[in-house]
């Protein structure tokens, strides 16, 4: 929870009875899949934070966007190598960062990996090896990464020999609707 943001029912504020206490509301985003649509937006905020954006184009599969009042402002996506997945350009715009939408955006990743029968995810970063343990992730070495995800494009061209391998497994999630 950060300070100064609510994530109650947009406008209920106030004691039952009692006059609506002043505070601004921000509601947080709402996680869903990524349309052709929201591709220059994508683009864009990942650009803007210093992401890849190669191999990246419409119809954004594997992707979920952080959506506030309709505009992106948080982005994840996956690429699927057979029973590995590949997490990658995880972002949220900086004046919405540290209410928990990175967590939400990975998080949801992770589960539709899971529904969609991969047991492994695994990432590649130069700037959040801090970051995904909190989500799961341990840090391996490149070569412990299955050959059909060190094929992908960011193993390949996107990011340099020093970026941090970093592994989960999902097949102890829960499959939903199950
Ligand atoms: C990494 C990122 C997606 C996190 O988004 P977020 O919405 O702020 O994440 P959450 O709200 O779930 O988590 C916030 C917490 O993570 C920490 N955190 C955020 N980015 C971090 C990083 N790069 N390294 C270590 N910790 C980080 C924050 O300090 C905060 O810690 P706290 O809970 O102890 O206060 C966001 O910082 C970002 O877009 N960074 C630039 C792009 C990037 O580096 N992406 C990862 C490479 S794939």
């Amino acid at each position: 929870m950060v300070p100064g943001l609510s994530y109650g029912c947009p406008g209920g504020g106030g004691a039952r009875g009692g006059r609506p206490r002043a505070r601004s509301v921000t509601r947080a985003p709402r996680i869903r899949a990524a349309t052709a649509a929201d591709l220059p937006s994508v683009l864009a905020l990942l650009r803007a934070v210093d992401l890849p954006v190669d191999g990246i184009g419409a119809p954004l599969t594997g992707f979920v966007v952080a959506d506030r009042d309709g505009q992106v402002v948080g982005v994840a996506g996956l690429e699927a190598y057979g029973p590995a997945g590949l997490l990658r350009s995880v972002a949220v715009r900086p004046d919405g960062r540290g209410g928990g939408t990175g967590r939400r955006l990975v998080e949801r990743v992770l589960v539709d990996a899971r529904a969609s029968g991969m047991r492994d995810v695994y990432l590649l970063t130069t700037t959040a090896a801090d970051y995904f343990p909190r989500l799961g992730f341990r840090p391996i070495p490149r070569s412990a990464v299955p050959p059909a995800v060190q094929g992908s494009v960011e193993f390949r061209e996107a990011c340099p020999a020093s970026a941090v391998a970093m592994h989960r497994a999902v097949r102890d999630l829960p499959v939903p609707g199950r």
